[in-house]
């Protein structure tokens, strides 16, 4: 007998209760619960011929992105196809082939497949979350938002978990400079739902990418941010208050606030190493001493080294090899990237491999002091904003700051200059940008441009001057 989800969507199955437990799953994962995957294991419990369930499982297992996801999602793919596949509907069907594409490693292809199921079913709410968030790691920041604007007109509050739609298509048309029309869906998705994280985390960056710290630190405070049951989402929206923290340049809080929430549980997964390292960065970058911090994170980051799969985290992992001294590690890291760029299949992964590299070797000749060649490893992969890289605007800021502060260091001013009035036209009220930007122009000989933008800094409250 066949079931549908509680979106009308086909589902074959023999169990209402296995159904009723696949229904629970993909709401709690829309909400970032770590109850999801026990949803879903109950549902193949309740009838181990549940196809799609088992193709979930697996998609569970590769979206982590834990060591080694491969093996584990492999399990389930197989279980998936252990089913009778001439039984299961299209859809079914097809996302079993998605997750066999993904799993073998070719995402592109499952990208395309996600879009095709989409096209017929564009309520398939997992398969908008996969496809949004594959575009989002891709660095393909079109596709961030069309995931979800090719299907938005099929969507109203009446289907569960509208929110997540609403939430998803906030994040997208930011990333792609449509942060008016963004707030306004963040902001329904939120009176919607409080609960959606991941639409919290859209306005979050919304905020931030327009440089209202102040709004970004006002707008967290009504939530209850123990936010129990959910996974490292959670670290990250920590993660993006510190953000806001230290863009006010209130640098002893925003450390304080790493201390306390951010690193306050280090593990290998993907985002505390993202997070953790990246603040580290940022706050070294503006004189901070973080002390012995980088070395909690060394751990952690030498385990991404051996089950790669984002970009922005190898960047991560550059970090945190570089600032801990692993010279041969990191040495053999590069030769890693290195290879890759020689293996790249096709245009995209070379763009990714090539940006890849250059940023880690400029990470590693920042570190060594030779700043004058991590600026021109930079600037020569800067043309697209390091979109290759994958991550958020927000995120790869940390890579516009490095070239900015290694343009400082080398003495090439000029550079700096425009570098930090880059920013500038982004977020006109950032003490700290004000700062670089008036050392700068004295490298310049630009006295009086040096003194207008110490003026300008002394105007925005903080605790800089
Ligand atoms: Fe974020």
């Amino acid at each position: 007998m066949n079931h549908t989800d509680v979106r009308g969507l086909a589902l074959t199955s023999t169990s209402a209760k296995a159904v009723d437990a696949f229904n629970l799953s993909i709401a709690a994962n829309a909400e970032y619960r770590v109850s999801a995957a026990d949803h879903m294991e109950r549902a193949v419990a309740e009838d181990p011929n549940f196809c799609m369930a088992h193709c979930v499982l697996g998609y569970y297992m590769m979206s982590a992105e834990a060591l080694a996801p491969e093996g584990m999602a492999r399990t389930h793919l197989e279980n998936a196809e252990a089913c009778d596949l001439s039984r299961v509907t299209e859809r079914e069907r097809a996302s079993v082939a998605a997750l066999r594409a993904w799993v073998e490693g070719r995402q592109d292809d499952a990208i395309l497949i996600w879009e095709k199921i989409l096209d017929q079913s564009p309520l398939d709410l997992l398969t908008m979350q996969l496809l949004h968030y594959r575009n989002f790691w891709l660095g393909k920041e079109e596709g961030i938002r069309d995931s979800v604007a090719r299907y938005f007109s099929q969507w109203d509050s009446s289907i569960p978990n509208y929110s997540n739609v609403l939430g998803m298509y906030c994040f997208g048309l930011n990333e792609n400079d449509s942060s008016d029309r963004a707030l306004e869906y963040g902001r329904k998705a939120i009176d919607l739902n409080k609960d959606d994280l991941w639409a919290v985390h859209a306005v979050v960056h919304v905020l931030n990418d327009r440089g209202e710290q102040n709004a970004g630190l006002s707008f967290l405070e009504q939530f209850d941010k123990s936010w129990s049951d959910r996974n490292a989402i959670r670290e990250h929206l920590w993660w993006h208050e510190a953000l806001f923290i230290w863009e006010l340049g209130e640098y002893a809080r925003a450390l304080q606030f790493f201390d306390d929430y951010v690193a306050r549980n280090i593990t290998p997964f993907y985002l505390d190493v993202q997070n953790s390292a990246s603040m580290l960065w940022r706050l070294e970058s503006v004189g901070v001493d973080v002390g012995d911090r980088w070395t909690t994170i060394s751990d952690a980051a030498l385990k991404r080294i051996e089950y790669r799969y984002l970009p922005w985290t190898d960047v991560h992992v550059a970090m945190t090899l570089a600032r801990t001294g692993q010279r041969n590690d990191l040495d053999g890291f590069i030769r890693t990237l290195e290879e890759d760029r020689s293996k790249a299949r096709n245009a995209r992964m070379h763009a990714v491999a090539e940006t890849n590299l250059a940023v880690c070797k400029a990470i590693n000749h920042y570190c060594c002091g030779d700043y004058s060649t991590a600026l021109e490893e930079l600037l020569a992969v800067r043309s697209d904003n390091f979109r290759p890289l994958g991550a958020s605007n927000a995120q790869r800021d940390v890579i516009g700051m490095m070239a900015g502060t290694a343009a400082l260091k080398a003495k090439e001013f000029a550079t700096a200059r425009s570098i930090f009035a880059q920013r500038l036209e982004a977020k006109p009220s950032n003490q700290m940008t004000w700062l670089f930007y008036a050392e700068a122009a004295e490298g310049c000989g630009d006295h009086d441009g040096a003194k207008r933008a110490r003026a300008k800094a002394a105007t925005i409250v903080g605790s800089l001057i």
